[in-house]
């Protein structure tokens, strides 16, 4: 059975069973704080099961592309060496929100797997809660005994907390587990040692393939339990390990979903990748296999999380998506010999396999293999340096062990990976001190763990029952009740509390645009609000002090005129992305966006510099529609199909409901969330203040609106009536400006003469003060220079005479200076050395400096110093 088919034969079986199918959320998660990227397929749906809002359907299935490469679940240093671990992989999943229960779970999951994949019963095993007394949840009967009605009694396990109670977090929704497990092992193998022994014991043949988790509790800050409203269903199945059951393989890397992948590689490299069945290979072929399938699995997340909106960078997701694709690039330059950027051709042999079901790596096919592209060439730059550093090292080291600390500093500072720092450093028969690298690594990380502690207390519930609603797009003022309240303690930003209202008009920051920030005001108190964020399906309204009566009545008043100037920012965003396909071209896209009250960002791909010209068209273009007085066009709750056919821009990795807003001004028409002017005349003027690179593919333009605008023209008046004022207010500014040049040029080349000429006097009178020592022409003296001057007449003096030693100071802007000039000859004859000479007496100037054996100069602080310097030059001499 292809992949294809197996991904769709899940989704119809659960459709049949009243299913609502939905698409897979996107791979990187916008709003969740404890979670950076999607890491199961429940994640989305976190809410519903802890009562916040509910779902469209009580019954839901999708396949969802997950990344276990940070937090509580993360197997990105496994993958590679196993044959079924993986960064991206896709979870199959089913859900009852608070409908069907255990029996209906787990009879639908053994007749999916027997009777429609058909995998022969005598292969299966299960596995059920065995309870747990720390947290007091009794053994699992009830899956017991549905269990029994399907299977043997023997081939069901008890499990303890670690393998059957799962859990997403430290925090949140949770419970026992129902895990179903494969033994792939030919028969024979299968009479010597039972499947049962080896389930949960890492065998790479018998392993879990389908976990039912059966959601009763909430996981509580002080880490007791608390039962959910409701019971639910939570199942995954591994959609790779799924595959290689099904056709018959001992190795996810074996099946269909990634041997495209590496024939590619194959290809690419000339290297071949042997199948789990070849028994007995060599070291070197180990290593091959390996380092094959980090690079195709490796690919898949990085091209996934690109498109859905994540670029590889320096902080947070983008730097785990980084580090994903150097390990990558890494294991490729060692094992694989690659020392061209190769990973990105993988992009389109990906987007062939997965853009049917996934048609945002199709759509995206070039901009990703670009990004990834221009990563894999930049990191193998940083590898040749860092390889040359390493030399450096190298020589450096007495002895035979390279300091753990070196090690840590190449790979903090260059990211030069350690383990090929180890590596080299073996082959050139040197040891590294890893304890002294650990040390140092956990240091750094105690610093930045320390630097983002954020500790959440649970919700104190006010009003229960209440789902919050968002009433900020009519008004901006309105009568409110605290329904929860939570104390966040962070290392960043202190002591804050989150509060959540029965209803609100503060927008909580989402799109680009900033959160409200505004007051809450009762009868006896006002509290200030200074930021609003949305965190799964709640808006936290942010404030350092809590109100003295928490169940008082409030009126909730938004900022207007922080508001306001946002609005105007957020609906040029919308007219500037407009203007930028129609001058640039529709390639472009948005990448990113920052709009707040003071300007916008605007992230979008596009493969050269704007010009100064595009970016006037751009402004003209914006303007023309500010001066066109378009009225806002705001359709709500609008099927998402249907807003689509009429032309709305929808963006990649953002998660869209059945119904959207559309946000309409003339021909520009996206689905948004956000605030919006009632009319682009609202927005006064735009100007675009710069333009440049953010990242391989990406430009950023950083524009203003309204008031900002203003200023912006009012400094630069300024600006200009101060110049005319400094230049004396001339008739005209611009040509008193070239004239003012044309002085200035005419001047520097007199100075330079009359320098020259003042040089040559010094030279003709400081030849007389050359004193003969031991056969060398010796002359030590400070004059009365500039720098550059002194380095210049340093070198006459010198050339003057045969056999010459000249030492010169001067001091420029309080800073002691000095040089010295060595003749070529004593330099070949006597190993005397210009640097040393610096070097050795620079310390008397409290400085520092060097350059060749026959010329070197220094810089110091201590110009008081320079008589005991010229003193000692004559040292060298004698
Ligand atoms: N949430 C469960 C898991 O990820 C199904 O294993």
């Amino acid at each position: 059975m292809k992949s294809q088919d197996v991904r769709k034969q899940f989704l119809e079986f659960f459709k049949s069973k009243e299913h609502l199918i939905v698409p897979s959320a996107p791979i990187v998660l916008k709003d969740d704080p404890t979670l950076m990227f999607n890491n199961s397929g429940m994640a989305q749906f976190k809410e519903y099961f802890l009562g916040n809002g509910t779902p469209k359907s009580p019954r839901i299935a999708d396949t969802q592309k997950c990344l276990r490469v940070s937090g509580k679940h993360n197997d990105l240093e496994d993958v590679g060496f196993d044959t079924y671990h993986h960064t991206m992989f896709e979870m199959l999943g089913n859900w009852s929100f608070g409908d069907y229960f255990k029996k209906e779970a787990i009879n639908w999951a053994w007749e999916l797997l027997t009777e429609v994949y058909k995998i022969p019963k005598e292969n299966l095993y299960v596995s059920v809660f065995e309870g747990s007394k720390e947290d007091n949840v009794p053994f699992d009967q009830e899956a017991w005994d549905i269990w029994k009605t399907l299977i043997d009694e023997d081939r069901i396990i008890l499990g303890n907390k670690k393998d059957n109670f799962w859990e997403m977090g430290d925090q949140g929704p949770c419970g026992p587990c129902s895990e179903i497990h494969v033994d792939l092992r030919p028969e024979a193998e299968k009479l010597l040692v039972s499947g049962k022994s080896l389930v949960n014991n890492d065998h790479p043949q018998v392993v879990e393939i389908w976990n039912n988790v059966f959601m009763e509790f909430n996981r509580k800050a002080d880490g007791s339990l608390e039962k959910l409203p409701a019971q639910h269903v939570d199942t995954g199945m591994g959609f790779e390990r799924l595959c290689m059951a099904l056709q018959g393989k001992t190795s996810n890397y074996d099946t269909d979903v990634f041997t495209p992948l590496i024939e590619k590689v194959e290809q690419i490299t000339g290297l071949k990748y042997t199948s789990n069945e070849v028994k007995n290979i060599s070291e070197e072929q180990n290593k091959t296999n390996i380092a094959i399938r980090v690079v195709v699995d490796h690919v898949r997340a990085v091209a996934f999380a690109i498109a859905d909106g994540q670029l590889p960078s320096n902080t947070g997701a983008g730097y785990v998506i980084r580090r994903i694709l150097r390990r990558a690039i890494r294991y490729g330059f060692t094992f694989l010999n690659t020392k061209e950027p190769f990973i990105n051709k993988l992009v389109e042999v990906l987007a062939n396999q997965m853009g049917e079901f996934f048609p945002e790596i199709k759509s995206q096919q070039q901009f990703v293999t670009n990004v990834i592209r221009e990563e894999e060439a930049s990191f193998l730059r940083t590898l040749d340096q860092g390889l040359q550093l390493l030399e450096n090292v190298v020589a450096e080291t007495k002895g035979k062990e390279v300091s753990g600390a070196k090690a840590f500093e190449l790979y903090d500072t260059f990211g030069f990976p350690i383990d090929l720092t180890a590596l080299i450093l073996r082959e050139k028969g040197f040891d590294l001190d890893e304890a002294g690298f650990n040390a140092a690594m956990q240091e750094q990380k105690n610093r930045s763990r320390a630097a983002s502690e954020v500790s959440t207390e649970d919700w104190s519930v006010l009003i229960s029952g209440n789902v919050e609603t968002f009433v900020g797009y009519d008004q901006v003022e309105n009568e409110v009740k605290i329904t929860r309240i939570r104390k966040v303690d962070s290392k960043k930003d202190g002591i804050l509390y989150q509060i959540v209202l029965d209803n609100t008009p503060f927008y909580p920051e989402g799109g680009g645009q900033v959160g409200d920030k505004g007051t809450l005001v009762s009868a006896n108190e006002t509290i200030a609000i200074i930021d609003t964020k949305k965190e799964n399906n709640l808006i936290l309204h942010f404030t350092k002090q809590l109100p003295e009566n928490v169940n008082a009545s409030f009126v909730a008043k938004v900022n207007t005129d922080l508001r306001l100037a946002t609005a105007k920012n957020h609906s040029a965003t919308h007219l500037m992305h407009q203007a930028l396909r129609s001058i640039l071209g529709t390639h472009v896209e948005q990448k990113g966006s920052l709009v707040n009250s003071n300007n916008l960002r605007f992230d979008f791909s596009h493969f050269s510099k704007v010009t100064d010209e595009e970016i006037k068209q751009v402004e003209d273009f914006v303007n023309a529609r500010i001066q066109e007085q378009l009225p806002l066009i705001e359709r709500r709750n609008i099927p998402i199909q249907q807003a689509l056919d009429e032309g709305a821009m929808a963006l990649f990795g953002e998660k869209y409901g059945d119904n959207v807003r559309a946000i309409k001004f003339g021909q520009s028409m996206e689905l948004c969330g956000g605030i919006h002017v009632k009319n682009t005349a609202e927005i006064w003027h735009f100007k675009i203040i710069s333009e440049g690179a953010v990242a391989a593919g990406i430009r950023r333009i950083e524009a203003i609106t309204g008031d900002a605008v203003k200023n912006f023209y009012a400094n630069q008046e300024h600006t200009l009536a101060e110049i005319k004022e400094t230049l004396k207010n001339p008739q005209d500014v611009l040509k008193s400006v070239a004239s003012l040049q044309d002085d200035n040029a005419k001047l520097k080349k007199q100075i330079e003469q009359l320098l020259k000429e003042k040089i040559e006097g010094l030279k003709n009178t400081l030849i007389a003060d050359f004193q003969e020592i031991n056969g060398l022409n010796f002359l030590a003296k400070q004059v009365d220079l500039s720098m550059s001057s002194t380095k210049d007449l340093a070198q006459a003096l010198g050339s003057s005479k045969p056999n010459s030693f000249v030492f010169l100071a001067s001091i420029e802007d309080n800073a002691p200076n000095i040089h010295c000039y060595i003749s070529k000859e004593l330099v070949a004859e006597k190993l005397l050395n210009a640097g040393n000479v610096i070097r050795e007496l620079g310390k008397y100037i409290d400085g520092n400096g060097g350059g060749q054996p026959f010329f070197a100069s220094g810089k110091g602080k201590n110009a008081s110093g320079i008589k005991e310097a010229l003193n000692k030059a004559i040292e060298f001499v004698n």
